[in-house]
């Protein structure tokens, strides 16, 4: 490319120890957002990140409290007001690390083996920010960077953003960029750099079913009354058919269908049932009649259970019947779903089907709006070239079954689309415990990004 594109590489190479360190520091502390006595720890991480900035040369750095969490900001702008500005959007908080017990390192004691770093986080996704941090840093290290950059890092992802739409109203003109780069995204494998053109959102419920005042002793009561753990598995499993098809009234009828093209396209991609299987360790697969596995887990809505609670889980045997049970659930949506509706539809659904011996109650917490994006979008070309010029081969494109709440909102408040890619892989266990970050692709992941905003200067010459 340039001789600052070899400088700076080298640069990398010869400081990576340094940066993965780095890293280490960062998923050291556990940012967990999902549960507020975390507070302390997360504020921690965001003084972590603008110190950060700071230390590579992003002159304007703010912190900005919200209701929850805090947001850091920065902006570099020497390269001056004709150029582009990329706005490189991460999350630094980290989901739960339960179960614990599940965990061979300490979730938050980084260790590496075997060329992967374990640790919640190390994936999904402070080693993704690190990659963007590390990048810049071994540019500015010998040159100035060919495009303005401005910083938007967030400590609320995990748990759906509520605060961004409020911060991205108000901070219009702060915010105001070319495009953002969002590397939340991951890859396929390996050896197949992957561009995500679509996000799935997401629409998350609590349902608590109430029964007895209070816990009552199953040989006096048992027989004449419904046990809530029991009317709440008939609640839930009244959801689905037998063909996995959603039972909540009008569930699909916002869907916009799959056309043939993308269907054929979707199919082309390496991901088949063995894929799927091996990734899982499940020996037999489910889902949706009429739809693959790849369009199953990407682009058609879906309903899981993450965690039920009802009566006496300790050791040894104890016969009660529960005053009460509580299910965690959601929907992940495609276009053209909507939260607000899913929740209704949800309450019509329970007003219908929910059996008259149990009180209910249900709170929404996370929403997302699901989104389609772009792929011809000219930066997202340009990063599938730098993912091309690192890894030899053409980046595939995929969408994807998680969610990013920003990208909609993005888009639809402040007109500015994403690139969305990343360095993750299916395997590396987010969410899970023993999660962990392939550190060849982590390392890839800075040579592109390196890669994308020098060729910038290319553009220029
Ligand atoms: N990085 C993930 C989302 C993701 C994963 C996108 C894989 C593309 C490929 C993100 O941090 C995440 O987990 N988001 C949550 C958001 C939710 C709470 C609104 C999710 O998808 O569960
Ligand atoms: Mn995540």
């Amino acid at each position: 490319m340039s001789e600052v594109y070899d400088e700076s590489l080298k640069y990398f190479q010869n400081h990576k120890n340094e940066y993965l360190e780095d890293l280490c520091k960062f998923v050291h502390i556990p940012s967990i957002s999902a549960d507020s006595s975390y507070k302390k720890d997360i504020e921690k991480t965001a003084l972590w990140l603008s110190d950060y900035l700071k230390s590579i040369g992003i002159e304007k750095i703010e912190i900005f409290n919200t209701s929850l969490f805090p947001i850091v900001f920065g902006e570099y702008s020497k390269a001056g007001p004709e150029k582009p500005t990329m706005l490189i959007y991460g999350h630094y908080d980290v989901q739960p690390a339960d179960p614990i017990d599940q965990w061979i390192t300490d979730p938050f004691s980084p260790e590496i083996k075997n060329g992967q770093l374990f640790a919640r986080g190390s994936s999904d996704m402070k080693g993704q920010l690190i990659v963007s941090l590390a990048a810049i840093d071994s540019i500015l290290h010998t040159n100035l960077l060919p495009i303005n950059i401005k910083f938007l890092l967030e400590g609320e992802e995990e748990i759906g953003s509520p605060n961004i739409v409020d911060f991205i109203t108000n901070h219009k003109e702060l915010l105001k960029s070319d495009f953002v780069l969002n590397l939340d995204a991951g890859m396929i494998a390996p050896d197949l750099p992957t561009i995500t053109y679509g996000l799935r959102g997401l629409a998350y419920f609590e349902l608590y079913v109430y029964g007895p005042e209070h816990d009552l002793h199953s040989g006096l009561f048992g027989g004449i009354v419904h046990n809530p753990a029991l009317a709440l598995c008939e609640i839930l499993t009244g959801m689905k058919d037998k063909e996995d098809k959603i039972l909540l009234p009008g569930f699909y009828d916002d869907v916009i269908p799959l056309s043939i093209d993308e269907r054929q396209e979707l199919a082309r991609l390496p991901l088949d049932d063995d894929f799927y299987k091996s990734q899982t360790g499940v020996n037999l697969l489910v889902g949706e009649k009429g739809y693959s596995s790849t369009e199953r887990v990407s682009a058609r809505p879906t309903l899981d259970i993450h965690g039920i609670y009802s009566g006496y889980i300790g050791i040894g045997p104890k016969t009660v019947i529960p005053s009460y049970a509580m299910a965690k659930f959601s929907c992940r949506l495609v276009p053209r779903q909507e939260p607000a509706r899913i929740y209704q539809q949800l309450i019509d659904y329970l007003n219908q089907n929910a059996p008259k011996t149990i009180r209910w109650e249900v709170k929404q917490l996370s929403s997302d709006t699901p989104c389609v994006i772009d792929r011809n979008f000219p930066p997202t070309t340009r990063f599938s070239t730098s993912l091309e010029k690192i890894w030899n081969v053409k980046p595939v494109y995929k969408r994807e079954g998680g969610s990013i709440p920003i990208v909609s909102y993005m888009s639809d408040i402040l007109g500015i689309q994403s690139i969305l890619s990343g360095f993750a892989l299916p395997d590396d266990r987010a969410h899970s415990p023993n999660e962990r970050l392939n550190l060849d692709l982590w390392e890839k992941g800075v040579k592109t990004v390196i890669n994308f905003i020098l060729s910038f200067t290319e553009a220029a010459d």
